[in-house]
Parts: C-alpha cells; structure tokens; sequence
C-alpha cells in the first residue's frame, strides 16, 4: 500500500537526483595491465606521494602477493610503514589504529592493496585524517568527510569489491557490530592500478564469492535504474556480459589470465555504476550480517542475490530481461528472461558451493537486522520495491534455512 512512508521516500530520492547531477562521480584515474605493479614506484613519485602508508592484509603478506608491490616500491627507495591489521570485515578500531600508524609514521598518502577490507580501512583512514578529531561513526553517513584528504593509491587484489572506484568504505562499528558506510566522492582513490597478476593467488571460493558480488553491485544499480545516467546502465551492462563469460572461469581454472584480466575490468565497471545507481536490499541484508556474525561480503551477497530479484516479481522483469539479453540467455516474455537469468545466478551457485541460504541468523536478531537494513537501504536505495518491516521479515523468513 503506498503511504506517507513511501511518499517521504519517493520525494527524498528525487532530491538526491537532483543533487547527484552536482556531485563529482569519476573514475579513479587508472592503469590496466599485466604486471603494471611495477609502474606503481614511478606514479607514486609523478604524483609527490611522499612516505606512504600502506594498509594491506596479513594474507596477502604471507601469499607473496605484497612483495610483489613492495619489492618494487624497496628498489625505487619508495618510503613506506606497513599496516596490516584489517579484519575481514574492517572495523572502527583498526581505522583508528591506522590512522595512529600514519600520524606516527608522519606518512603523507595512503597506498590501499588487497580487497575491499583494506581498501575500505584505507578509505576510512584518510577521511579520520581529514578530520582527526571525528570519531568513525560520527563520519559514516553522506557527505561528512568534504575535505581534502591523503592521496590514496588503490591496488587490488581480488575482483569484486569495487572499491578502488566507488565513493564508499563501509566500516563496521567495534561496539555496536553495526556495519554502516562513510560516503563522500572524495574518497573515490585519485589513482589505481589493475594488474590481474596479482589476482592469480586467489583461490577459487574467494574468486566465486568476490566475483558474484561485482555481480551484485552490476545487478542492483541496473534494477535500481532511477539514479542511473547512461554512463551507469552501460558500465552495468558490460559487467554482468563479463561476468557471465569470466567468472566460472576464473573459479575453474585461476592461472588463466585473460578471465581473470577481464574480471578486474568488470569488477571496476560494477564498481562505477553502483556508485551513482546504488545498491540495495542485497546489500543492505548482506551488510547487517557481516556485522553481526562475520559472514564475508561476497558470500552473504552470493547466498542473498536470487532472493531478492525474484522476490522483487514483475518490477524488475523488464531490466532483468535486458541484463540476460546481453548475456545471450534467452526467453519467450521479459517475465520468462528475467526467470532465466535468476536461474543461472543460482546454477552459478551451486557450480561455485556457494550455499543456497543463510544458516546463520538468529531469531533474536531478526528485528535488529531488520532495523539496520532499513536505515541503510530507505529511503537512500532507489530499490524497484520498496520493502518496509513486515516485508523484510517475510524475505528473511523466506531465506533462513
Ligand atoms: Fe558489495
């Protein structure tokens, strides 16, 4: 039924329209390439990046994958401090740990690699050194940060996340495991650098659970559609194709770099258009459940996907046929095309193990998680649909195994 709330939404998200048009949305400035790591030494001196802070995974230290960024940067006499303490899902602490590594290593730029962990802690670090006397919660929100920060340098190391070209870094609170986003075009990087080679170490769950969460990211801001210009619809477009044609690849066989070249190139693309168009209920679900029990991003993304598009119905039929056009996925009506695509989402699913529900959620938790995907989601998300309480807990108790 619409109501006052659904009014109070639909005028908020034509405002946030107009003002979108003054906002400044761009892609990172960025370098694509096998083993282009070994240009980030130059750009850090082009660009006067001074000693650098950069915030890693301990994994990928142990990997190997660090040193082949950092031996580079050691030859080059690239000064640096290392800060890998990141947890999965980044919270408030390690932002302020990090942010006492650069003040007290006196670095001046902030070089990100990794996943959207570290990529999300460096985000986050930058926008505490702008104003270093905010508190992480007290920045996250639209806008709070609109300050020049660090540069920051975006490496990354899976294909998913985005977030070396989307404007947020999500951060979850360390008291209250509340998991909410500081947003502000300024914390878009300024420069990244995609080399696929360094996608190669991961192994094939990350590569399926990061991958179908670029799918996410693609899916959401094309079904969203009311903030989109055409630069995010055809940015989202050519993501799902590239997904469609690389991601399985890339899960059966992570040495073969053109999937994995093209997973980063789709992973950035998603990445643009959800920054503008928005993700939503996946997102906004998916999130409280990183917060309150860890689930990683790309898997609560994964499991959540299907659901919600096809909890969504005839809303998304149109945009979802659309979608599987341009995958060659056929149908005889939008409503049987939209059906197909859901389809191979959930068949890609069970090719990767990736389980078909959550497990997780406890009954005592549902109207918190409820409570937290509505504030995230409404009325910022253009969603198709809009989901209040008795909607969110029936899609919850339709997704709980
Ligand atoms: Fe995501």
């Amino acid at each position: 039924m619409y109501d006052i709330y659904n009014l109070a939404c639909d005028v908020t998200q034509c405002g946030i329209k107009v003002f979108d048009y003054f906002l400044g949305y761009r892609l990172p400035e960025y370098i694509c390439g096998r083993g282009f790591i070994n240009r980030l030494p130059q750009m850090l001196k082009d660009k006067g990046a001074g000693k650098v802070l950069v915030v890693t995974e301990k994994a990928l230290i142990d990997l190997g994958t660090a040193k082949k960024m950092l031996g580079p940067m050691d030859e080059a006499g690239i000064e640096y401090a290392l800060f890998t303490d990141v947890e999965q899902n980044p919270t408030s602490d390690n932002v302020e740990a990090g942010f006492r590594a650069f003040t007290d290593n006196a670095c001046k730029s902030v070089v990100a690699l990794g996943g959207g962990a570290p990529m999300d802690c460096a985000k986050a670090i930058c926008a505490k050194a702008a104003h270093p006397r905010m508190s992480t919660r007290q920045l996250h929100g639209i806008l709070r940060v609109h300050k020049r920060v660090p540069l920051l340098f975006a490496i990354p190391t899976t294909s998913g996340t985005g977030s070396e070209t989307t404007l947020a870094s999500v951060i979850t609170d360390s008291k209250t495991r509340r998991k909410a986003s500081i947003n502000d075009p300024v914390l878009i990087p300024k420069y990244a650098v995609l080399d696929p080679e360094l996608t190669l170490t991961m192994p094939p769950g990350l590569t399926a659970t990061t991958g179908m969460d670029a799918l996410c990211h693609a899916v959401e801001a094309y079904t969203n559609h009311f903030y989109n210009t055409k630069v995010e619809n055809i940015m989202a477009v050519r993501a799902v194709k590239l997904i469609y044609d690389n991601l399985y690849k890339a899960y059966q066989d992570g040495s073969d770099i053109d999937a994995r070249e093209n997973m980063q190139i789709a992973a950035l693309y998603a990445g643009r258009a959800f920054t503008r168009g928005c993700v939503g209920y996946v997102h906004a679900v998916g999130h409280t459940l990183g917060g309150l029990y860890g689930v990683p991003h790309g898997k609560a993304m994964a499991i959540l996907l299907p659901h919600v598009m096809r909890a969504f119905g005839p809303a998304v039929h149109k945009r979802l046929a659309e979608l599987a056009d341009a995958c060659g996925i056929t149908g005889s009506s939008d409503a049987e095309k939209a059906e197909n695509f859901i389809e191979w989402i959930e068949d890609m699913k069970r090719k990767m193990n990736i389980p078909e529900k959550l497990d997780m959620i406890k009954d005592e938790d549902t109207d918190q998680i409820i409570k937290w995907a509505m504030r995230e989601a409404n009325p910022l998300y253009p969603t198709p649909v809009l989901w209040k309480y008795n909607d969110l807990k029936a899609f919850i108790d339709s997704v709980r195994e």
